[in-house]
């Protein structure tokens, strides 16, 4: 049996694709006659038809290896059908790039906009198959994506390192964790990191319930020492009630670079406690994979083989409890995984003293 497979990582990149590319190789090279095409930064390759083939030795020490060597890109799923000034029509790009590469299968990692896109062309009838990948862990229907973890790792190492600082000052430090709609990576690198109040997407706060949480600790430990971890899309009640348009309007007129600037400043001012911000932004997705991340990319690299092999097309990889398996790309695509406001994690978390300023 032979299969022709194109495999691209498209979206924001994080640890774990490479060890997830070379998953889906070894043990398609082990299962059955496979050739590899590697197309070039995500979409854009496929669509501009810049690919090239792969052999086995292109797999080989890339295991703990961050990024991905296929490159990546951001291919907005809003503007796919949309023929914009290059004059191209993408979807037909695509598909007319898919039939010249000869492939049998499409392998797509990536996040949400990925799975947009990978289900639109398997809709268009071409072959596809998705692996979750994003330090976000906002997949539906996966308990976990990969690359989550290891930026809970780093976001943790953030969080102690900014501990020991803080102490030492008295300050207050506000740290800006990745996560523009979905919390999980403040969550669990917040409770990990002892925060004492953790923002996230989700739960809307209220300034006053913050600066009631930081003056309480204060008085409890005779000291304005405290760890505020903001995921980077959280926002206040006001603003949850506004449009996504209405809200940004409302930032663009702050002098404020991000959320954690401005609450910073509000924490300054009515509590007179020094604060500082720490963003450390891309770092959250650079590096070397953990091994908990090139077990689980490579799992997932494993189970999309066999998906291949199975000619299970129009599927996602998923982890389910500890079994891998895989959903529909069409039940999946669209949909977000949130972290529940009332979940059993962000209640464990208000029962050891931490404070979601809602
Ligand atoms: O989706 C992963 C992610 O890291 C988000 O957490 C973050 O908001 C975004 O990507 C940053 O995107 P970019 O790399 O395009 O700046």
């Amino acid at each position: 049996m032979k299969r022709r497979i194109g495999i691209l990582t498209s979206g924001g990149d994080c640890p774990g694709l490479n060890a997830a590319i070379r998953g889906v190789a070894r043990a398609s090279y082990e299962m059955f006659d496979a050739e590899f095409i590697g197309i070039s930064d995500g979409y854009r390759g496929l669509i501009q038809g810049e690919y090239r083939e792969m052999h086995k030795e292109d797999f080989s020490g890339i295991l703990t290896l961050g990024g991905t060597i296929l490159g990546t890109s951001r291919q907005p799923y809003r503007n796919m059908r949309v023929i914009e000034a290059d004059n191209i029509d993408k979807v037909a790009a695509m598909k007319e790039n898919y039939k010249k590469m000869k492939l049998d299968c499409l392998v797509t990692l990536g996040g949400n906009g990925t799975h947009k896109t990978a289900n639109l062309l398997a809709e268009e009838g071409l072959n596809v198959i998705g692996l979750p990948k994003t330090i976000d862990n906002d997949i539906w229907a996966t308990d976990v994506t990969f690359g989550f973890h290891t930026a809970v790792d780093i976001a943790t190492e953030v969080i102690d390192r900014i501990h020991t600082t803080a102490n030492s000052h008295g300050r207050v430090m506000v740290i800006e964790i990745m996560g523009n709609k979905a919390g999980w990576l403040t969550l669990y690198s917040g409770i990990a990191g002892g925060a004492d109040v953790i923002l996230l997407p989700e739960i809307p706060y209220s300034l006053d319930k913050v600066v009631s949480a930081v003056e309480k600790r204060a008085k409890k430990k005779k000291r304005s020492f405290a760890i505020i971890a903001v995921a980077e899309g959280s926002m206040t009640k006001e603003e949850s009630n506004m449009k996504g348009k209405e809200r940004a309007a409302l930032r663009a007129k702050d002098k404020y670079q991000s959320i954690s600037y401005r609450l910073a400043d509000q924490i300054q001012n009515e509590t007179g406690f020094e604060s500082r911000v720490v963003v450390p932004g891309h770092f959250q997705r650079g590096g070397s994979p953990s091994p908990y991340d090139r077990v689980l990319a490579t799992r997932f690299g494993v189970y999309a083989a066999r998906l291949i092999k199975n000619e299970q097309y129009g599927t996602t990889v998923a982890m389910k409890g500890d079994t891998v398996t895989h959903n529909p790309l069409s039940e999946v695509a669209g949909k977000t995984k949130f972290v529940p406001k009332d979940c059993q994690m962000v209640e464990d978390a208000k029962d050891i003293g931490i404070a979601f300023g809602n």
